[in-house]
């Protein structure tokens, strides 16, 4: 037996042995033992296989040990393991940011690495500050930047990442995000005409324009609840930011690489916004992350204005090289877009057969299915959607939740997911549900 095999089969319970000394403040959405990935598998200590569609939240989008990136990795480690940003230059980083610049609008061709997604939404955040000389920071309710204070100060996607934390960052004002169906039943005129009225509305009594350095959302709302932004209100954010000098900031850390059926979710509102913040899937794995700007606005923000110790490990940046060279050898965003639009038909056809589910919507392989105790009122069915959850999870297919009231299945299915694995998904959660109580009751699952 080779270690793999013993280790998958070990049956050790690691959520028993996490108890005595791992922090229980972390929240997980299973309690159950991982011993190894393998493709779109993953396989707990006991060796049942898991068909992966939650990828760590949109980070294994290749898949676990993907031979390109393992390889990358290996060969890299070998040769160079520690960073050296402040020392001077490592080749695959350097390679990586010239790679990522081809994968990019033409103007954004100044990459700077980081290590999480947090840490990227601070970088932006700074720099938008320095760069203009203007302390405003406009978020959009429901979004999701991270957990440092900053990007707490800007997320307004649960309580629990603001609660207690106070005073957070000053500065900063959150303007409503045009959730189509939650707030306007489905009419998304109505939603982005009510959506700009209240940003106008606040750029004319609360903060004056010439004082606000940065807007700042997700294009696709991840944590949020999977909500795609209309094309038209980014277009109409992207003229205000224009005509008054404010930087537009996409934060791509869920959605980019591919995940909306475009490289990036902004492409589909045709705008190009002036600083993107880029993590999770950047390398598949290893910890990684980016902020991509014109070189001017870099040039503007000032030698030293920023730094890092890890940031642009060339280990991390390895990998990086083989999950774009894979996205563009294996065709993957369009793949995406193809895979995506067979899931998103195959979920419409169960949605219609079942009142449960008030709505599936979303992107390219970034969908999400809302759960609802009534369609007519909407109110968020939380129970139903933990239940289906971990339901699925025993059938052996991983999905996991999102939205402000955890009533929202995310559906991120690898970049490289096949025509087969989507029928199998669907068959398992058409499965799940149709056995479930009607509204099963939190606790009682
Ligand atoms: C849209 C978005 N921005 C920022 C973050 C923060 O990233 P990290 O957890 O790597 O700090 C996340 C993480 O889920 C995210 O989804």
């Amino acid at each position: 037996m080779d270690t793999l095999t013993a280790q998958a089969t070990s049956g050790l319970d690691l959520a028993a042995l996490a108890a005595a000394n791992l922090t229980p403040v972390l929240g997980r959405y299973f309690e159950r033992s991982w011993a190894r990935g393998e493709g779109h598998h993953l396989y707990d200590t006991s060796g049942k296989a898991y068909l992966d569609f939650a990828n760590g939240i949109a980070v294994s989008v290749l898949g676990h040990r993907h031979p390109a990136v393992t390889a990358a990795i290996h060969a890299q480690v070998d040769a160079l393991i520690a960073p050296c940003a402040a020392m001077g230059y490592a080749e695959s980083t350097v390679r990586h940011a010239r790679l990522l610049a081809e994968f990019l609008p033409e103007s954004l061709d100044s990459v700077f690495f980081m290590n999480s997604g947090s840490e990227a939404i601070e970088a932006a955040l700074k720099l938008a500050r320095r760069v203009t000389g203007r302390p405003g920071i406009i978020a959009f309710r429901g979004g999701f930047h991270g957990r440092t204070i900053g990007a707490a100060s800007i997320t307004s996607s649960n309580i629990n990442y603001r609660q207690g934390y106070e005073p957070l960052l000053p500065g900063v004002y959150l303007s409503p995000f045009p959730s189509v169906y939650r707030e306007f039943a489905g009419d998304e005129e109505r939603a982005v005409e009510v959506s700009l009225k209240h940003l106008r509305d606040l750029l004319a009594t609360t903060i004056p324009p010439s004082a606000v350095a940065a807007m700042i959302l997700e294009p696709v709302q991840g944590e949020g609840g999977y909500i795609p932004a209309p094309p038209t209100f980014l277009r109409a954010l992207r003229e205000i930011c224009d005509d008054h000098g404010i930087l537009l900031i996409a934060d791509e850390v869920q959605a980019g690489f591919g995940r909306t059926g475009r490289m990036w979710s902004f492409e589909h509102a045709g705008i190009v916004p002036d600083v993107v913040c880029m993590a999770k899937a950047i390398a598949n794995g290893l910890p990684l992350s980016a902020i991509a700007t014109s070189k001017a606005l870099q040039e503007r923000w000032g030698k030293s204005a920023h730094g890092t110790t890890f940031g642009g490990n060339p280990v991390s940046c390895a990998a990086g090289i083989a999950v774009l060279e894979t996205i563009r050898a294996e065709r993957l965003v369009e793949n995406s877009a193809a895979r995506g639009a067979e899931l998103m038909a195959g979920l419409r056809t169960i949605a219609a057969g079942d009142p449960r589910i008030g709505d599936v919507r979303g992107l390219g392989l970034m969908i999400g299915v809302e759960f609802v105790r009534d369609p007519a009122t909407r109110e968020p069915d939380g129970s139903l959607c933990e239940a289906v959850i971990q339901g699925c999870a025993d059938a052996g297919l991983l999905l996991i939740s999102c939205g402000v009231e955890h009533n929202v299945i995310r559906w991120i299915a690898p970049l490289n997911v096949t025509p087969d694995e989507i029928d199998e998904a669907l068959g398992v959660f058409g499965r799940v549900l149709r056995e479930l109580p009607a509204h099963p009751e939190a606790g009682r699952i």
